[in-house]
């Protein structure tokens, strides 16, 4: 397969980039971190240096490709708000790395997938999404944002045969989580989440989410009242 990684210089888009290439699929791998890059080329992957803030110059290295099978967007950040300060600037910037920059790979990559084989296109959301959690407020937002672009778009490309899944992982350990300062439940490695979501990209799942012991703690949580759901956050932001 021809596949394309964005968020490839680390964490989880690095190890499916890592992977995918192990397996002899032909990947590129999009990241900022030029050191990054430059070990993944010495592997024989591709690289493409792209700041996908950048819309212009995103979009014109997308062009530079012929086709594509497979795209994995995972490029992504985390930032948490800090009350009694609500940094509006944080929220903007969460969610141009997380929703805008998404926004610009789909629109690069659609024209490729749609000359491509079986073509699927695989967006990294977050099980923060599933319920309102402490300090969530922009990171949260972001990937509902993500989760709802994805899902919309399964409808939408339906016609044209192209496959969508949404990503959900629970905690990965990745530099992002790493610079986390609280208890994180059930962080699994980045080896066993590449599995994972290897595993639900070959079946084509619509949502691939994990660990299961995590996420589906979350999913029924969320089918709580309102008011129970807020009660127990509530207990456990005073812990
Ligand atoms: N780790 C977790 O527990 C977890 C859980 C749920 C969801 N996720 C999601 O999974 C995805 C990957 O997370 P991770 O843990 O692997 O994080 P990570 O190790 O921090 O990697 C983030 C990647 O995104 C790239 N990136 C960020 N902004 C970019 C931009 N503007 N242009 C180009 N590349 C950009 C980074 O590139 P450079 O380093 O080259 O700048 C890096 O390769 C994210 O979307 C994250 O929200 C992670």
């Amino acid at each position: 397969m021809k596949i394309l990684i964005t968020g490839a210089t680390s964490g989880i888009g690095r190890q499916l980039a890592l992977d995918y290439h192990g397996e002899g699929h032909e990947v590129w791998a999009i990241g900022r971190n030029q050191q990054a890059l430059s070990e993944l080329e010495a592997k024989g992957i591709h690289t493409g240096k792209v700041d996908l803030t950048d819309r212009k110059n995103s979009l014109e290295w997308f062009a530079s490709l012929e086709s594509l099978d497979l795209a994995v967007l995972s490029a992504g950040t985390c930032e948490y708000i800090d009350l009694p300060d609500f940094d509006s600037e944080l929220v903007a910037r969460v969610m141009r790395h997380n929703v805008e920059s998404m926004a610009v790979s789909i629109q690069g990559v659609l024209p490729l997938l749609r000359k491509g084989t079986r073509p699927h296109l695989v967006g990294i959301g977050s099980a923060a999404a599933y319920l309102p959690l402490h300090r969530a407020e922009a990171y949260g937002a972001s990937k509902a944002a993500v989760a709802y672009m994805m899902e919309t778009l399964r409808i939408d490309l339906y016609k044209e045969k192209i496959d969508v899944s949404l990503v959900c992982p629970g905690f990965v350990k990745t530099p992002l989580t790493d610079r986390n300062d609280f208890p994180m439940p059930f962080r699994i490695s980045v080896e066993e989440a590449g599995r994972h979501i290897r595993d639900g990209i070959a079946r084509r799942k619509l949502e691939i989410h994990f660990p299961k012991r995590f996420t589906c703690i979350l999913k029924m949580l969320n089918f709580l009242p309102r008011s129970l759901l807020l009660r127990l956050a509530q207990r456990m932001v005073r812990k």
